[in-house]
């Protein structure tokens, strides 16, 4: 039996640390508690929060917020190999990459300490240092929001893209993940480490032949480098999405902006950094009430301490403008900003 709870803190369930409340509130641990969840009549409006890694709360949650605790890792099957596990949507996403990395198992090193849970890493497709969700992605199951049916997404239903999936899309709103299904390799690793900063900090650490928890480690410690811990200043991870131009437009801006920095994309379109053009607009470790742009990487914006959701809000505001007003670029936000932005 769910218990449903009224006027609930929110504080400890988003990473901004924002503090709001929730008009009713339900923990779900397990697919049943989630179905009767989603079928309850008196509650037309309902809000999915896993993690809470990668949202703004701008105002109270006037609706249901149903918490998905749902926990389990089972191995589906394996051969000499590979091994397919299924993961639930509740475990938190690091934990759950470190029990991977104890059991020699490879595929999740380089996405290793990101924060959220393991049910929200599809959504957004998530992705460090050279990999993707999608790489190691089977498919996952997800309950549709209207009829409580658990429809299994193959990869390609998935719709992956750069932070960007069908849950993002076309099925917003419509489906909450349950549990993915990840297939990792037990013997012949395929390690990526071309990465620039990866193989700084193994050159810096003597390693020439890397294992598993080596890259772990690695990358452990140039997010730890860059990126505030949630638990010390709260924030939301990368705060935009880098954006993509054509390759014209980038040549365009290089001829003003001689340094500007630019990656190659298989489309041939080209990604620029957006913290360089946060950088550029002078925003980088400056303050603005309880909301600031964190000192090491001006794509994090921070809560200094009792941050509201519209006073980081208004500042990400500030920063797309001033961004398009210099390079014409619009910035578009990772987060989900709630209500919808
Ligand atoms: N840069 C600056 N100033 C800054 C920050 C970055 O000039 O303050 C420029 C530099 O040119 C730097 C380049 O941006 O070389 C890239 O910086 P970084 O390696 O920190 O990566 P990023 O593009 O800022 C992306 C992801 C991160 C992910 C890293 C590593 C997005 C939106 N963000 O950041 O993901 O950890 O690459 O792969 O794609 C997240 O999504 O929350 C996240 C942290």
């Amino acid at each position: 039996m769910i218990k449903i709870l009224e006027h609930h803190s929110l504080k400890s369930y988003n990473t901004f640390g924002i503090d709001t409340t929730a008009r009713y509130f339900v923990s779900v641990e397990n697919v049943d508690e989630l179905r009767e969840a989603l079928l309850l009549k008196g509650y037309p409006k309902k809000f999915i929060l896993g993690g809470g890694s990668n949202i703004l709360l701008t105002e109270a949650v006037d609706a249901l917020v149903i918490h998905i605790a749902i926990k389990g890792i089972v191995p589906l099957w394996e051969d000499e190999q590979q091994i397919a596990l299924k993961v639930m949507a509740g475990e938190v996403w690091h934990p759950f990459v470190l029990w991977t990395i104890q059991h020699g198992y490879g595929g999740l090193e380089n996405l290793s300490l990101i924060p959220g849970n393991v049910g929200t890493a599809p959504i957004q497709n998530i992705g460090a240092y050279g990999v993707e969700l999608k790489d190691i992605l089977l498919q996952c199951d997800a309950m549709s929001m209207d009829t409580a049916k658990i429809h299994t997404f193959s990869k390609e239903e998935c719709q992956f893209g750069y932070r960007d999936s069908y849950f993002k899309s076309e099925g917003k709103g419509k489906y909450v993940i349950t549990s993915i299904v990840l297939v990792l390799t037990k013997k012949t690793h395929t390690f990526n480490t071309s990465y620039g900063a990866i193989k700084e900090e193994l050159t810096e650490r003597g390693i020439t032949k890397p294992d598993i928890k080596d890259i772990s480690n690695a990358v452990i410690a140039i997010r730890q480098s860059k990126l505030p811990d949630p638990s010390e200043i709260g924030n939301s991870g990368s705060f935009f999405k880098n954006p993509v131009i054509s390759e014209k437009t980038y040549q365009a801006l290089k001829t003003e902006h001689t340094d500007i920095p630019g990656y190659l994309q298989d489309d041939g379109s080209i990604k620029i950094p957006a913290g360089w053009l946060i950088e550029q607009c002078g925003f980088k470790g400056t303050k603005h009430g309880n909301a600031g742009v964190y000192e090491k990487q001006a794509l994090v914006l921070v809560n200094l301490g009792n941050a509201t959701g519209k006073e980081l809000l208004d500042l990400a505001l500030k920063i797309k403008s001033e961004v398009h007003k210099r390079f014409g670029i619009h910035i578009q936000p990772e987060v989900n900003i709630i209500p919808h932005f």
